[in-house]
């Protein structure tokens, strides 16, 4: 058994913004059923005060550079037995919005402050400063909001064994030199094998630099992380690290119990392998609440994705328009939020193919499980995806995804092509290019085949039987873990 301190800044159903939720959630959750003593560290943010009914304060601590004491308050995760810890500073977390910016979108501009403050906590949790009186083995922290932690307590004797994953290299926590010293942070953290990051303060690099060990949440993107094109000019640092054995992609799992087409109590009629027919009344079910036709020969394509240049939604957008002038028989079925533009595009695209496509510009946790089961195809034109969850859903649902062959993407997917079709390994469609012509072309193979029933059928089979549980995920944290702490006690 090993006590494990795990720091998130979002975590399902409190608070979310993506896929580090559901993770944050669902990895913690497989380790406590495996008999470790896993203890959730988190801001308490507005939202997760409201959501929590029994809450307790436990601690205070005094943190450097802050007048008033930090309450840490404790709860369960919801669903489960998992001790959560939040870290209570009403100016920087009790506020309306999310968690990173207004509803009206951006960023907040004390982001900064918030995040070292939430750092600073989860250090002294970590060296058992405050009155919890408990003292993980492991501190494993997670994404730029996490990286000051393992930076404060390197140096320091009796701490536990440090890993930090990257969920997504994109955000990096990057801010003006100025604000190292409006932070007072220790001096000895500022050079550039520290935070400096060509003269600006990294909160990533204090997660890459002074970890034990990094990991990431796919094998290709472990590697993918390590060249110019993924890299964001930490490539050399994260190549270095690779060549040390210290960096390790391990895909993540998915929570079985969320998402099963079996019992899912958001769709409309429940399926699983044995009974995939039934999928077919969610198809009906998504094409009337968009009030699109309901057609059982048009392939309806599902789109949930937070909108950024990330996930490829313009190519999607391209292609998409392209097909439908072409009259290829097809429907898209569209859920998310962010850019402006990308927001204003899927409106334009509703708008011209007002029986093709249905657009929901928002966020409905209901609404992304009607289409994980509802549509044929999952659309995930990423230019990169570190893990992307999405495509596992869709392959539990049977809902064929179609993806860009980057990231755990590429991992997760085999492409209903060739021998892997002939000899039935196929659980969806890849392409390789990031541009709209490569999505349209692999948009139509989809189509072709879904004039193959049969054929059809077997490929939604094999993606039903894919395991992504946290079964074997959460056995390869467990045995870095106890690999980083041997090494740290031999030290
Ligand atoms: P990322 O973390 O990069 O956004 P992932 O595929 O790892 O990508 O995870 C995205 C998660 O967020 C999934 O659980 C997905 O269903 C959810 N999600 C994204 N946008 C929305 C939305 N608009 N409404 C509901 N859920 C959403
Ligand atoms: C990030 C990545 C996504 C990954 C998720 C959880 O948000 O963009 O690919 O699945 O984190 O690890």
């Amino acid at each position: 058994m090993r006590k494990i301190l795990f720091a998130s800044s979002e975590v399902h159903p409190l608070i979310k913004t993506g896929g580090l939720a559901d993770v944050s959630a669902s990895l913690p959750i497989a380790l406590h059923a495996h008999g470790h003593d896993v203890q959730i560290i988190l801001p308490a943010y507005r939202q997760c005060l409201e959501a929590l009914t029994e809450i307790r304060t436990v601690a205070t601590v005094k943190l450097d550079g802050y007048h008033s004491p930090i309450e840490i308050i404790q709860s369960t995760l919801p669903g489960s037995d998992v001790t959560i810890l939040l870290v209570h500073s009403p100016e920087h977390f009790d506020r309306d919005g999310g968690a990173y910016g207004p509803t009206s979108g951006g960023d907040w501009d004390d982001n900064a402050a918030r995040f070292a403050l939430f750092s600073r906590a989860v250090a002294a949790v970590a060296m058992n400063e405050t009155e919890l009186d408990w003292q993980p083995d492991i501190l494993h922290c997670n994404d730029w909001q996490t990286g000051l932690a393992p930076a404060l307590i390197a140096d320091l004797p009796r701490r536990p064994a440090t890993i930090f994953t990257i969920h997504n290299l994109a955000y990096q926590g990057l801010y003006p030199k100025e604000t190292f010293g409006m932070l007072d942070l220790p001096e000895r953290l500022w050079h550039s094998n520290g935070l400096e990051f060509y003269d600006m303060l990294s909160f990533m690099k204090g997660g890459l630099i002074y970890s034990d060990h990094i990991t990431t949440v796919s094998p290709t993107y472990a590697d993918e992380i390590c060249t110019y094109e993924f890299g964001y000019g930490l490539e050399g640092l994260l190549a270095e690290r690779a060549k040390e054995g210290r960096l390790t992609g391990i895909i993540n799992g998915i929570d079985l119990d969320d998402w099963n087409p079996k019992t899912d109590a958001a769709i409309s009629k429940n399926y699983s392998a044995k009974t995939v027919k039934n999928k077919y009344d969610n198809k009906i079910a998504i094409q009337q609440h968009f009030g699109l036709p309901v057609k059982s020969d048009a392939v309806v394509f599902g789109l949930i994705s937070r909108l950024v240049a990330q996930k490829g939604v313009d190519l999607t957008i391209d292609a998409i328009a392209t097909l439908l002038d072409e009259g290829e028989n097809l429907q898209l079925v569209c859920l998310g939020s962010g850019e402006a533009g990308f927001e204003q595009d899927l409106r334009v695209l509703r708008a011209r193919y007002p029986d093709k496509v249905g657009v929901t510009i928002g966020y409905s946790e209901e609404l992304s499980h009607q289409i994980e089961a509802g549509a044929d195809v999952f659309l995930m034109p990423s230019r990169f995806e570190p893990c992307g969850l999405n495509q596992l859903y869709s392959l539990r649902y049977g809902t064929l995804p179609l993806v860009r062959n980057t990231g755990g993407l590429a991992d997760s997917v085999v492409d209903a092509c060739g021998d892997d079709l002939k000899h039935n390994f196929a659980t969806g469609f890849k392409f390789d290019a990031a541009t709209a012509e490569a999505l349209e072309e692999t948009i139509r193979r989809s189509i072709t085949l879904f004039k193959h029933p049969r054929v059809w059928r077997r490929v939604m089979l094999k993606a039903m039987e894919q395991d992504y549980s946290w079964k074997k995920s959460s056995q390869s944290y467990e045995l870095l873990y106890d690999s980083l702490r041997a090494k740290l006690a031999r030290n």
